[in-house]
């Protein structure tokens, strides 16, 4: 009787951790972002935009630079683009392909492994990013990494202190 009821609370716990498993799904950039809890505004614009793609497929090996909630606010206030500016900005699906692509690289980098001084990476909307490691940090076209190396799956997100804006577009 005992050896019984071993057995089933040992296959109850395997049933258990299996089904944490596959409820939880794999890893990927909007499962990381999601449970760190404060980037859903960039999740709704990926959302919004129909690209949630770039950062829901587990077999990805990308590097997305994202700003948290605050960082992307204080984006839109230095450009002095007040809450309903914003709604109308959401709606401009073009605009936001154009912002995320940028903010994409299609491939992993991890700023730790990288050597000091500068390097270039191609964005997913076309331009170079161009990435500073010195003695005070890490920046992307100047803009500082907060919080660096975050991984997902076989990705990678850099925190950023504000959103990255391609050249030539401009948002107003
Ligand atoms: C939407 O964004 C695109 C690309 O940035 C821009 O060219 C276009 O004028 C914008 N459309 C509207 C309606 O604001
Ligand atoms: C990303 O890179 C992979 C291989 O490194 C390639 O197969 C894929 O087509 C690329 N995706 C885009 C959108 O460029
Ligand atoms: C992007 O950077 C790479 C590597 O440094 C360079 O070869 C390429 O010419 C650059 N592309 C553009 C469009 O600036
Ligand atoms: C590191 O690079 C950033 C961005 O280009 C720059 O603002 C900063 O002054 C540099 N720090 C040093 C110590 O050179
Ligand atoms: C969110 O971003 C802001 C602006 O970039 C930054 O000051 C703040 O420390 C970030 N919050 C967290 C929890 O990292």
């Amino acid at each position: 009787m005992k050896a019984i009821c071993q057995v089933r609370s040992l296959c109850l716990l395997y049933c258990f951790l299996f089904c944490i498993a596959f409820v939880n799904g794999a890893t990927t950039i909007e499962s990381v972002l999601k449970a760190k809890g404060d980037f859903s505004d960039i999740i709704d614009g990926a959302s919004e935009a129909g690209i949630l793609s770039l950062y829901n497929n587990p077999s990805a090996t990308e590097t997305v630079f994202t700003p948290n909630n605050t960082g992307l606010m204080n984006t839109l206030s230095d450009l002095n683009i007040g809450a309903i500016q914003a709604l109308q900005l959401l709606q401009n699906h073009t605009l936001l392909k154009q912002l995320l692509l940028y903010g994409t690289v299609n491939e992993s980098i991890s700023v730790a492994s990288l050597s000091s001084g500068t390097h270039h990476f191609p964005s997913m909307l076309g331009p170079n990013l161009t990435l500073v490691k010195n003695s005070t940090g890490a920046f992307v076209n100047d803009i500082p990494v907060i919080e660096e190396d975050v991984a997902a799956g076989s990705s990678e997100i850099q925190v950023i202190e504000t959103l990255l804006i391609p050249p030539n577009v401009h948002i107003s």
